[in-house]
């Protein structure tokens, strides 16, 4: 178990949706807080709240899809003495449209938020982790991240490599015998605003999640050192469809609307 109480907590993309509610959730539960984003609007107002409350929050204006502006942010909390218990990739972005009407530049920095920033974070943090005897890595991925559909070819990609990443890692830190643990989330539709304009068919099957239900099941599996939370549970049937021939798989998620649900996509509003 991860009592976050008493650890200190960095979640990137902090400033808004799920990790500015989770900074909240968590703080609440005892940690420090820690926030990285690229929005310092935000970061500013995360921080003043959780202040406010009482609580301990540093915030650090970092853009992730910059190698070196992560090495630098993380040098700094070096400087501060502030060390990670536990660190939550959660920033992340989306394009929402067909693949030939993505630019280069879309595709590359969706890679940049997505996935290189897993990679740059974490070798940044580990090391302390590993040191210390005792750390969390959480990768906040998506449902996309096994399961692809129209206009999420950037996104679905960056995110089925979010999935591998955590899910090498951990067998990787196992192989190693340390107690530094994984945690990979990966839901479907969130109501942040991120995938505004999203549908779904069977909103009793496959609901789009509330964001505070779906920020307390994250913090829960935080807590109780899970490997995997997926969301809803219906979501767990794509293990299943990819039992069956490509076409039958495709043909079950056209039936279940997942296929057309990004048609109507406009997603977040700009600041
Ligand atoms: N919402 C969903 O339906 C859903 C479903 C499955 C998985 N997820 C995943 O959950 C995570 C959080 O999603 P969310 O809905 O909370 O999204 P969100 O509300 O858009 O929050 C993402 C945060 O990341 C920040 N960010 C974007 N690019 C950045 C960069 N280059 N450097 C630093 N910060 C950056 C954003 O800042 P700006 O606002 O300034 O861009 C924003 O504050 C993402 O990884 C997403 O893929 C979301």
């Amino acid at each position: 178990m991860t009592d976050v109480a008493g650890k200190r907590v960095l979640i990137t993309g902090g400033a808004s949706g799920i990790g500015c509610m989770l900074a909240e959730q968590l703080a609440a539960r005892g940690a420090a807080i820690v926030v990285w984003d690229i929005d310092s609007d935000g970061l500013d107002a995360i921080t003043s709240k959780l202040r406010d409350q009482g609580h301990e929050a540093h915030s650090y204006q970092c853009d992730l899809s910059d190698r070196r502006a992560i090495a630098a942010t993380a040098a700094a909390m070096r400087d501060a003495d502030l060390h990670v218990d536990v660190l939550i990739n959660n920033a992340g972005i989306v394009s929402g449209d067909f693949l030939l009407d993505l630019t280069d530049e879309h595709i590359e920095r969706t890679f940049a938020v997505n996935t290189m920033a897993l990679f740059w974070t974490t070798r940044e943090f580990l090391p302390g982790m590993i040191n210390n005897g005792a750390g969390h890595i959480v990768t906040i991925a998506s449902a996309a991240g096994f399961a692809g559909t129209a206009k999420m070819v950037d996104y679905s990609a960056s995110k089925f490599a979010a999935v591998g990443f955590d899910d090498a890692l951990r067998v990787e830190l196992k192989s190693m015998g340390t107690p530094v643990t994984t945690t990979v989330v990966c839901p479907f539709y969130i109501d942040t605003g991120m995938f505004h304009g999203v549908k779904t068919r069977f909103s009793w099957l496959l609901p789009i999640l509330d964001a505070d239900y779906a920020v307390t099941r994250i913090a829960d599996a935080i807590q109780r050192n899970r490997h995997r939370l997926i969301m809803p549970r219906m979501v767990m049937s794509v293990f299943l469809m990819r039992l069956f021939p490509v076409a039958v798989q495709d043909a079950m998620m056209k039936f279940l609307g997942v296929t057309t649900s990004m048609e109507d996509f406009v997603g977040r509003e700009p600041h």
